[in-house]
């Protein structure tokens, strides 16, 4: 049987009527940068996240990058951010000279533990950026609550969780919609993806979205003139052309996933080494990954090795927190002060998950799994 972690051949015939139509069209008009297909793109990606602007960029890590640039963090000023996450998170915020202040993960959800973020605020904290990973979005009222009048931006990496809903107790929205600042990816993986690279940014500030705009395009709101450093990056209009192609699947694509999640949860139920993935009360989950933690790291290793045998694949997210990353490494951040993040990295196994997974393949990696522990 051959199953992929992401199947995009089997999501591309189902539209490639479609997306050979409007990539024709742009092939047709040349206007590959700037073209009608980016604003059209964005004005669809706006109604659906229900968010006053979408600034599109060239990739999730420059959503990062330039939603800092833009909320005019300077060097020094303190970044918090989950130890557990995708590197890019804390990358961008060192290239930009800021401080990363890393803090642990709730065991749970494996996002950004509120009570951590409340014990790493300080008088040079500039912002938060809660990762919504794997799928489901972070405590964000938590969040807020500890930021909101005190001059503390919320930058959310949305990245791994578009389309997944929040609904806390005081504020609702779609993921990366409630902070300052919202961040995502388009890459191929993702879950509303293009053929390329791509990224976008949102905010319900339409000052800051301007700024996110003049940032992105290389600091210039008037052709050739400069009122801030900025960058260049943009989405190109093929890239846009297939977004638009996939926005209108992406909710049914993320319930399959749901589907697909129901199936691997029942299936392991009985398997006491395994901690299926729980979603948190305040948000839906679209399953970006379906990760779950075994019981130790050997377990989990072996596991692997087996799925790999079986021609089932899965992926270690992530194998090293960010602490011990060599290119992060500080000797304020020790595994026994980021104790959650540090377990996670050596239990968590990411099984395959995406929306034209069939009944038969889903069947077979649960069996999979089962034969394993049934052996260990
Ligand atoms: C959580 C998270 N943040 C940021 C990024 C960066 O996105 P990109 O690869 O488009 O730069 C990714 C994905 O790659 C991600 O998963």
């Amino acid at each position: 049987m051959q199953i992929k972690m992401v199947d995009l051949e089997t999501q591309f015939r189902v539209i490639e009527a479609e997306v050979r139509q409007r990539m024709n069209e742009v092939l047709e008009t040349t206007t590959f940068i700037n073209g009608p297909a980016v604003k059209n793109f964005s004005s669809e990606l706006a109604r659906y996240l229900d968010v006053k602007c979408v600034v599109p960029c060239a990739n999730g890590t420059d959503a990062l990058q330039v939603a800092m640039m833009a909320l005019g963090l300077q060097p020094g000023d303190e970044v918090v951010v989950p130890d557990f996450t995708y590197i890019a998170t804390v990358e961008v915020i060192a290239l930009l000279r800021l401080t990363p202040v890393l803090v642990d993960v709730d065991p749970i959800t494996f996002n950004i533990d509120p009570n951590r973020v409340a014990d790493a605020l300080s008088p040079k904290t500039k912002a938060v950026v809660p990762v919504h990973l794997f799928g489901q979005c972070a405590d964000m009222d938590a969040v807020m609550d500890l930021t909101e009048n005190r001059g503390i931006f919320v930058i959310e990496d949305a990245a791994q969780a578009v389309g997944a809903r929040y609904s806390g107790q005081k504020r609702q929205g779609m993921a990366g919609t409630i902070g300052t600042v919202g961040c995502t990816s388009f890459y191929p993986s993702k879950n509303l993806s293009c053929y390329g690279d791509g990224g976008a940014i949102f905010t319900q500030d339409p000052a800051l979205g301007k700024d996110l705009e003049t940032v992105a395009n290389h600091g210039q709101n008037r052709r050739y003139y400069f009122d801030k450093v900025g960058v260049n990056s943009r989405l190109d209009s093929l890239q846009a052309a297939v977004l638009s192609a996939k926005l209108p699947l992406l909710d049914a694509e993320n319930e399959k996933r749901r589907t697909v999640a129901k199936t691997y949860d029942a299936g392991f139920a009985d398997i006491p080494q395994i901690r299926t993935p729980q979603t948190a009360p305040f948000s839906t989950h679209v399953y970006h990954q379906y990760t779950i933690v075994v019981e130790n790291q050997s377990l989990r290793d072996g596991l692997s090795q087996h799925l790999s045998s079986k021609n089932i694949p899965n992926v270690i997210f992530y194998p090293l927190p960010v602490h011990a990353q060599n290119a992060y490494k500080n000797p304020k951040y020790t595994d026994d002060k980021l104790p959650v993040s540090t377990r996670l990295s050596q239990t968590v196994l990411s099984l395959p998950m995406h929306a034209y997974l069939t009944d038969a393949q889903t069947s077979y990696v649960v069996e999979n799994v089962r034969e394993y522990f049934k052996k260990v």
